[in-house]
């Protein structure tokens, strides 16, 4: 049986290789290196370190792939070891989660008939971020000769290495070094001049001696290399271990070359092992805090683990100006840009099982206010405008023109519409704030976030006269396959939210804290006179409703447009395109993913269950789920309104995004969004968490019949709440006293005490 906390591959096919680098990424939240299949050269290369964006030619700024370490040939004679070129008698990849180690072991007939068995482990240290290191270890099966190891440092490296026209590089390579021992390639990337230094070197784990006579140094064009030649004897195996070093200028004002050599020798000192098993520690003392247990659902339980794995290892608490992009540090696509992927779907994991992490992500948006402000005044706007994709400085970087489901070109317009982002941080560093309580974050840092996003708003607000009531026009809300329309609730109402927020903080700090509230209004240009006009905007401003009340028009005009359902739904019961009759899918009610029943689960509090039920009911028929965003959100209010059939295939949709590829698009990289979705649906979902008006966490889990018990850990306001859901019963403890609700009744969990109650 394959372990649960194993993912593994036992075909080779290198049609499938770029998905399987997005699958086996190994990242640290300093850097990200994608799964490359060693010995074979199909595929897209990925070592991407947060943070290093640049633009010279490409379309828009983008993250850097940066001078690839990882290449290492193996020459028997002259003949080179090609995975592709070769029979492959035996495969198998393995990431083992639980240590964050792929291990890979596989024996191939090369052409000539030489049989080489070979088994590789390969880790990003969570102890140290800047060094990395593989294991090789070579049999040559049924021969005797020359063994040739080469250890490459490859700077010809571009971004969109396979698109002809928009293949771009985005560094020089300025230094070529023999480190004696190892080698080292510097590159400067070409608009902020960042400095990147990659190391590495070879080592025979020294069994019978050193197997290596010879060792050359060599520069070719931007390609450093050293050399070593060894005799291997048939039957025997030879253990190489490459070391593995980063640094960049965004690090520190040292050296980095002389730090890089200097790391390096240490890390050879202390040795292979030293650094794996820190490692591998440093990762068991994560899963303690973030594992989610499903008994009885080995797939769902594998599933899952590979989404907490490769959410958290997108982030660290390292680094206050870096973020989660959309496709983490696992691919190039959407140009490595930070989306409202992050605070709306990524963040409540964070939040929830560390909240460090949590509060350096939110940091990013505070550390790129000043681009926020001048996307605003750009647009003719007030206060903070935060930008639809994100990349080092919070100006706009969406690119204006992509291509549509068919390859033709279109316009973007995200970048321009897509407003309600601004409210999802805000409404993300409450969330963060009130889980944990974190006055010095919320003082110094979030309120500014909430004023400023709130001046925004209170200034893109228009007034409609003959209505006596303020709208905002031209968005694209969630749902993107409407664009340009009036008053998306899912905007107006979350830009509500952000004033309402923000006047309430104001009131709190004239009590609490006058002298900070005054210094906020000097540097964010504030007075009363501007509270009071929000207050005035924000109780008129437009939420468009049906007629009965209860079923939300996502917007205005929305119920006119031609009504398709969806009727058919293909063999993992998602929904097939219904026959359009000829109208244009925006003339269409059918929505791409989420949109007034995400906003009913921010919010939960506001909406009745009646009024969840109505809303979700409709739009679960018109939602054809085109982002991986959508399923979690559905599969979490399909909980709440008793749909749990559908919850548990959207839980399973969204758990496999990635490892069944089931948007198409899994070479272009990690769907962060819907790991963190991934979560949301367990903890939210099935572990059936949330917070209420009271500020009282309540749990209201509901398990499927396949389960047999579900466990996760939470923190709340300093405590570590344990939640184990069985059959028959709810089972929480805490390590401090803590009030809660189950099943809507009030209890308190004594510290160290076990509460257990009846399951409903
Ligand atoms: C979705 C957005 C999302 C973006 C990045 C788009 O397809 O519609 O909601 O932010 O992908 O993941």
């Amino acid at each position: 049986m394959q372990s649960l906390w194993h993912i593994s591959l036992n075909k080779y096919d290198c049609k499938q290789n770029r998905k399987y680098e997005t699958i086996f990424t190994l990242a640290n939240g300093y850097r990200g290196f994608r799964g490359t299949q060693d010995f074979s050269k199909k595929g897209e290369c990925g070592n991407f370190i947060a943070g290093i964006f640049d633009k010279n030619d490409a379309q828009v700024t983008e993250i850097v792939n940066c001078q690839n370490p990882l290449v290492l040939n193996i020459y028997f004679d002259s003949e080179a070891v090609d995975i592709d070129n070769s029979e492959v008698l035996e495969y198998e990849r393995t990431l083992n989660m639980q240590e964050g180690v792929l291990y890979s072991k596989y024996t191939l007939k090369l052409p000539s008939g030489r049989i080489v068995n070979v088994q590789v482990e390969r880790f990003v240290s969570r102890n140290n971020v800047h060094r990395w290191a593989e294991k090789y270890v070579i049999t040559p099966v049924n021969f005797s000769s020359k063994m040739f190891v080469e250890n490459i440092i490859d700077g010809t490296v571009t971004n969109s290495s396979l698109d002809p026209y928009y293949k771009t590089k985005h560094f020089e390579v300025v230094g070529l070094y023999d480190l004696k021992p190892g080698i080292a390639l510097k590159t400067v990337t070409i608009d902020n001049k960042i400095e990147i230094v990659e190391a590495s070197t070879l080592f025979h784990l020294n069994t019978h001696g050193n197997i290596f006579t010879n060792r050359k140094f060599g520069k070719f064009g931007e390609i450093a290399r050293e050399i070593y030649e060894a005799f291997v004897k048939e039957g025997r195996e030879y253990t190489l271990v490459k070391y593995g070093v980063t640094y960049t200028s965004r690090d520190t004002k040292d050296d980095i070359l002389a730090l890089a050599k200097e790391e390096l020798s240490e890390y050879i000192r202390e040795g292979y092992d030293f650094e794996k098993d820190k490692h591998v520690e440093y990762w068991k003392k994560l899963w303690d805090d973030i594992d989610i247990q499903i008994k009885g659902d080995d797939p769902a339980q594998r599933g899952l683990r590979f989404n907490l794995f490769q959410l958290s290892s997108s982030a660290y608490d390292g680094d206050e100006r870096v973020s989660i992009a959309a496709k983490a540090l696992h691919g190039e696509g959407y140009k490595g840009h930070v989306f409202w992927d992050t605070e709306i779907f990524m963040l409540p994991f964070f939040i929830y099982t560390n909240p460090k992490v949590a509060r350096t992500l939110l940091m990013y948006r505070y550390n790129t206010l000043d681009g926020a402000r001048k996307n605003a005044a750009l647009n003719g706007y007030k206060g903070a405008q935060f930008p639809w994709e994100s990349a080092d400085d919070g100006t706009e970087v969406t690119p204006k023109w992509g291509f549509d489901y068919d390859g033709n070109p279109v316009r973007i317009w995200t970048g321009d519409e897509e407003f309600h982002i601004n409210a999802d941080i805000a409404f993300a560093v409450w969330e963060y704030y009130r889980a944990t309580q974190d006055r010095e974050f919320l003082d110094n840092y979030g309120t500014e976030i909430i004023l400023d996003t709130a001046k925004f708003w209170s200034s893109r607000l228009e007034y409609n006269k003959e209505k006596n009531r303020y709208e905002i026009n031209k968005v694209i809300g969630p749902d993107e396959f409407h664009e340009h329309v009036n008053n998306n609730v899912y905007t107006n109402y979350l830009a509500k939210w952000n004033m309402k927020k923000a006047l309430e903080i104001v009131e709190i700090l004239k009590k609490e804290n006058p002298v900070l509230l005054s210094k906020l209004c000097i540097k964010l240009g504030l007075s009363d006179l501007d509270f009071d006009e929000w207050q005035r905007k924000l109780q008129l401003i437009y939420i468009p409703m049906a007629k009965d009340g209860k079923l939300i028009e996502q917007f205005e005009g929305y119920f006119d447009l031609a009504d398709i359902p969806i009727t058919e739904y293909d063999e993992n019961g998602m929904p097939k395109w219904p026959d359009l009759k000829g109208h244009k899918l925006h003339d269409t009610q059918l929505i791409k993913q989420a949109d007034v029943v995400m906003l009913m689960l921010l919010l939960g509090d506001e909406f009745d269950l009646e009024s969840k039920k109505i809303n979700y009911e409709y739009y679960e028929k018109r939602t054809m789920h085109k982002s991986s965003l959508s399923p979690s959100m559905y599969s979490i209010m399909g909980l709440v309104v008793g749909d749990t059939h559908n919850s548990y295939k959207y839980f399973m949709k969204t758990v496999y995004t990635d490892l069944e590829d089931n948007q198409g698009n899994a070479a272009f990289g990690l769907h962060a969004a819907s790991t963190g979705g991934s979560w949301q649906s367990a903890v939210f979902g099935f572990g059936g968490f949330s917070v209420d008006k009271e500020e009282i966490p309540n749990f209201n889990p509901w398990i499927p019949e396949v389960w047999s018990e579900l466990n996760y850990k939470i923190n709340w306001r300093g405590s570590r709440i344990k939640v184990s859901v069985n059959k028959d019963t709810v089972k929480l403890s805490s390590d401090k006293r803590t009030e809660v609700k189950v099943y809507g009744k009030k209890y308190v969990i004594e510290e160290n005490n076990v509460l257990e109650i009846p399951r409903m």
